[in-house]
């Protein structure tokens, strides 16, 4: 079976993107001290976390699986290949990163995880299941925030607790511990249009670990950011993510950025996208996103990467 999306499909995220996150407040966030730096109470409650998510429904299953996934875009009634035979499996919690060259197929991925692209062969399940549509269990993150102009930071934080009828002093007390984690102490009456483009992206991302999704799929979330604000955001959000026992796949093109974030890399080829490299980053948990880039382990890790990555970028271009 062939299948092509009609239209951008950026704006069908985005539209699914609001319906997912009114549908997929599943609870009211438990609480983790904001700005703690204490590695045995971040590691405590990440061991928690991960074990509550294990436990919770998927008895064992992956997180996520590919299976023999390939896929075809028709347009002007050719079909062209752009994800060949991609299979893995991922566990709960953990933090996996994609790279590959500029469209190879790393959104196209990340559509099909989301639900949002059903594959032309093979299968993809979340939890378990089959995956149909976009569920209530993910958060997806885009480079471009999505907030909304008329709402003030706090109220776009809010969005996903107050559809799902959390009480308001529950929602606040969330959204204050996400503006203090995120370095946003202070500007949550303020609106989009009054915010750096740090601070909207930093409020989009407080918004989406507020209702402490499953699965959160980032496509290059930290992008559009300065390479100063970028490294901010980084550590902020690990650190806020390293409780959560969030399962995150994350594309990027910012190898250091692959590197110091997750738990596992995965290189793909210039299109169609297969997996070339899937390699475990071997810096420990928790991380200080600050200094992990400097050390023998991510110079190897880098230079790895790297080294399956570059012909397929002078490939892709080519
Ligand atoms: N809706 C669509 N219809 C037809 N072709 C599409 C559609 N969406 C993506 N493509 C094509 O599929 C290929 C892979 O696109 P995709 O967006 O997955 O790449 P990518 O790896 O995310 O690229 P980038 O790094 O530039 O974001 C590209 O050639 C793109 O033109
Ligand atoms: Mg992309």
């Amino acid at each position: 079976m062939l299948t092509t999306i009609p239209g951008p499909c950026y704006a069908q995220l985005n539209e699914r993107l609001v319906a997912s996150i009114e549908e997929s407040v599943t609870a009211v966030s438990s609480p983790i001290s904001p700005g703690t730096h204490d590695s045995l109470d971040v590691a405590a409650k990440r061991l928690r976390a991960l074990s509550a998510a294990h436990s919770s429904g998927s008895q064992g299953k992956p997180a996520i699986r590919l299976d023999g996934v390939t896929h075809y875009f028709v347009s002007q009634n050719q079909a062209a290949r752009v994800v060949d035979d991609i299979s893995f499996e991922m566990p709960a919690g953990q933090f996996l990163a994609i790279v590959g060259p500029s469209g190879c197929g790393k959104t196209t991925v990340l559509n099909m995880i989301a639900g949002l692209v059903s594959p032309s062969v093979g299968h993809v399940w979340r939890n378990g299941s089959p995956v149909a549509e976009t569920g209530r269990d993910i958060g997806y993150m885009l480079a471009r925030d999505s907030l909304l102009p008329w709402r003030t930071a706090q109220a776009n934080i809010e969005m996903g607790l107050e559809v799902r009828d959390v009480p308001r002093a529950s929602r606040r007390v969330t959204a204050e511990r996400l503006l203090n984690a995120l370095s946003l102490r202070g500007l949550g009456e303020l609106y989009p249009s009054q915010l750096s483009q740090g601070m909207r992206q930093r409020v989009a991302l407080a918004r989406t670990l507020a209702y402490e999704p499953a699965f959160l799929l980032m496509d290059e979330p930290f992008a559009a950011l300065d390479a100063q604000t970028r490294l901010m955001v980084q550590a902020e959000f690990i650190r806020v993510w390293e409780g959560t026992g969030t399962s995150v796949v994350f594309v990027t093109h910012d190898l250091e950025e692959a590197v110091v974030l997750a738990d596992r890399v995965m290189v793909f080829s210039a299109r169609p996208a297969r997996i070339l490299l899937d390699i475990m980053v071997p810096l420990t948990r928790p991380r200080s996103v600050e200094s992990a880039r400097y050390g023998e382990e991510f110079d190897r890790t880098h230079r790895e990467i790297w080294r399956h990555l570059r012909d397929e970028v002078v490939r892709a271009s080519a």
